[in-house]
This record gives structure tokens, sequence and C-alpha cells, in this order.
């Protein structure tokens, strides 16, 4: 790639501010990373004769990033469940069985990607099935986009249809081959996978953390206390256990590189450990309201005394949506019924520089810091009649992120660019 300019209103989100420069201007350098931000007026005579893209008036952002979505559940949104183990059982299992084929994995891994970029989403911590096929074919679609992707394959050996399960030796062994072949690869990295402790039994939640053990900079995700009859199966199966997350840290599952998807109800004991273990928490609205999980308790989990890291996401398919703007808006819904009124400006920090600390690639993306890479969406305020309408009243920076999140899908993407390259959306007119 050749090195550009991208021009129009830059915002970023640093240090807890919302930083901006108005007729802005973010040098691409030909490594795909960016290397130089400003006002276009100051721009140096050196990148003067850059090819430009200029947006003009729509806003330049830091990629979006979701830490948690599934990749085979892309096509299961709005599966209407009675409750969340009704719906695994119901909609999502026999789905994600059909990931064993290669090439439906191979085709679904296109899409589910363009999909993502098509919402502004440049980097995403997936969930894949239990096979090995579904891991590959979503790791090389995303290393044919240079995406900076993290994924694993699904451990799973109870409770569920054979045709998802695997068992605690292949369980361990496939992922320690998976994480030879792709952690690490350009901007590919793995994440140790057990899907929770409904399904999966004390020897695989053990090999799960000997794994962690054996590769200390993989990350590990997993769900936890999202619904109350979740809680309750969990409790049934491991009588022995103080709470859900005592089961988890019985296994060494604990730890900074760890990320548990909802946590909605968990107790004070289980954040206190989160918080000592620099777990991390992963808040998804629209799953959580979309399947009658529960509230998240922004405030509860973040309490100046043990606060507990806490990064927002999709969860598609239990996610009504793959867009991160729907996401944020929804957070600030739940937010408003816990009693705790968000800024956009907190949010959309959320969705950039917070994801990328959770995901720990804040060397690298989250931010439009010289030397990371120029993964960026571009959002256009006015690109549906409503929000044109709005914009016209908007008063602030704040307020036109704030009709971003509340209006805004993809529609308001008007490109997404990775590594600088622009992988979505048509170049501007000069
Ligand atoms: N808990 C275990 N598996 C899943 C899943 O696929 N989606 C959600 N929302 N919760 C889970
Ligand atoms: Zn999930």
């Amino acid at each position: 790639m050749s090195a550009r300019l991208l021009r129009g209103w830059v915002v970023d989100f640093v240090d807890g501010q919302v930083r901006d420069q108005r007729e802005g201007a973010l040098v691409v350098a030909k490594d795909g990373r960016i290397a130089w931000t400003g006002a276009h007026a100051r721009l140096p005579k050196s990148y003067a004769g850059l090819p430009a893209d200029d947006y003009g008036e729509c806003l330049i952002l830091p990629g979006l990033i979701d830490p948690h979505i599934h990749f085979p559940q892309y096509r299961i949104l709005a599966a209407p469940g009675k409750d969340l183990l009704d719906w695994l059982n119901r909609f999502t299992f026999p789905e994600e069985a059909r990931y064993r084929s290669k090439p439906h994995a191979v085709a679904a891994a296109e899409s589910f990607l363009d999909k993502l970029i098509a919402n502004g989403t440049t980097s995403t911590l997936a969930f894949c099935s239990v096979h090995k096929t579904c891991v590959d074919a979503l790791f090389a679609a995303a290393e044919r986009r240079n995406m900076a992707l993290v994924t694993g394959k699904t451990m799973m050996d109870r409770n569920a249809p054979t045709a998802v399960l695997d068992d605690p030796e292949t369980g361990g062994y496939d992922s320690a081959q998976l994480i030879g072949k792709w952690h690490g690869r350009g901007r590919l990295r793995y994440a140790i996978t057990p899907r929770f402790a409904v399904t999966s039994s004390e020897a695989q939640l053990a090999v799960s953390g000997e794994l962690l053990k054996d590769y200390p900079d993989c990350l590990m995700q997993t769900h936890i206390s999202e619904s109350a009859g979740e809680i309750d199966f969990v409790s049934q199966q491991f009588p022995w256990s103080k709470d859900y997350t005592d089961v988890y840290e019985r296994y060494g599952l604990l730890g900074p590189t760890s990320l548990f998807a909802h946590g909605i109800h968990l107790a004070e004991r289980e954040c206190r450990r989160m918080s000592e273990t620099g777990s991390a928490v992963l808040h998804c609205p629209t799953s959580n309201t979309f399947l009658g999980s529960g509230l998240f308790r922004y405030r509860h989990l973040t309490e100046s005394r043990r606060p507990v890291g806490v990064g927002i996401a999709t969860d598609v398919g239990g996610g009504t949506s793959y867009s991160m703007l729907q996401t944020l808006g929804e957070a600030y819904k739940v937010g408003m019924l816990g009693g705790h009124k968000f800024t956009a400006g907190d949010l959309f920090a959320m969705a950039t520089i917070g994801n990328a600390e959770r995901l720990h690639l804040d060397d690298e993306i989250g931010s439009l810091k010289v030397g990371k890479w120029a993964d960026v969406v571009v959002l256009d305020p006015t690109a549906t009649p409503v929000m044109a309408a709005r914009h016209e009243v908007s008063s602030s920076l704040e307020d036109i992120l704030f009709s971003l999140m509340i209006l805004g899908d993809d529609r308001a993407v008007r490109a997404t660019h990775i590594a600088g390259k622009r992988v979505h959306g048509k170049r501007p007119r000069q």
C-alpha cells in the first residue's frame, strides 16, 4: 500500500478525554501505521503531495473493537429462546454443529468479517465452534484482511449434543496445535476458550488452566453469571464451590489475560476476586436484554475499592446487532435503568481504547496515536433522514457522538480502513 492522507474531523479518546480536530488530517505510512495526526493546516510539507481521502465533516475515529462475539452464530440473531439455556439448546448448538464442514466455515468466515467491517468493527475477540475447521477458517479470513483478530477453539465436553462436543484430551491437544499455528502470526492472537462451566467437566477446566499456564501470553475467554438458570445449574454441578467465580478460580482461570462475558449477577466476593486477579468482565447489553438475562450493574462492577475492568461487546448471536454503535446505545439505556448515566464519550472510549486494553492490544490499536495501526472508522452523523434532522440541532461533539450511538448503525459507517487500507465504503469524491 502506498502512504496516504485521511482528512476529516479526527476524534480520539485518550486519558479519559475526548480529543478532536475539525478539518484534521491523519497520515498513514506505507506500512499501514499512523505517521502523523493534527490540523490539516499544519500538515508537514513532506506529506502535502500524498493521495488523500477527504471525508469532510464526517468523524474519523479509531476502529471499533468488539471483544465478545460468536462467529458460528452469525446467522442466528433474533432467535427467540425462553432464556439462555433454552436458546443455546434450540438454536445455537444445532447451528454451531455446521462448522465441522470446511466449505461452510470458509464461506461463513468471509461473510462474518464483511459484516463486522461494514459496521466499523476493525478488531474482535471471537468465539469459534468446537471444530478446528472453524478456527482455521476465521484466522485465514482475518489474515487476508490484515485484521487484528483473536479467537480460539471452543472447548465443551458435556451437556450439549455430541456434534458440538470434544473431550478434555483432544480439546487440549487441538488448542495447543492451533496456538502453534496461529498465535502471533501477523496480527493474529489466540484465546483459550472453555465455553462455560455448564458445558465443561472439571477435567476440561483443569486442561484449560494448564493451557493458560503453558501459554501465558494467550488470552482466556469464557462466560460467567449471565442467567439465573445457568447460575443454578453451575452450583449443582460444582457443589463444593463458593460461587460461580470460585469454579473458574479453582482451575487457575482468573487473571489479567482472562475475559468473562456478562457477569450480570456477580456478588460482592466475586467482584473482589475479579478485581484482585485483574480479570475483566464484558458487558453485552443487547444480548442481556434480548435473552432476558438481566441488567448489567456498571456501578457495582466498578466500585472504586475493588474495581473490575469492564469492556463492551455485541455477543452476536445472543446480541441483536453487529453494530457497536447500537451496542453503546443499549448500554446507555441499561445504565439509565440502573441509575448510571454514561456520556457518549465514556462509551466510545470503552469501545475503542478501553476494549483495546482489555485485549492487551492497546500498544497497537484503540487510539490514533502515532505508531499504532491505522485502523479507522469514518462515521457520518447525517447518514439517514432522521439522523440528518437530529444533526441540525446538535450543539457539541458530545451531542453528535450521542446521537450516533442512539440512532446510528451500519448506515452511519461511511468507510472502514484497516492498516490504512479502505476495506469498506467508497472513495470520497475529491
Ligand atoms: N453462555 C455459554 N455459551 C453462550 C453463548 O453462546 N451465548 C451467550 N450469550 N451465553 C453463553
Ligand atoms: Zn457469548
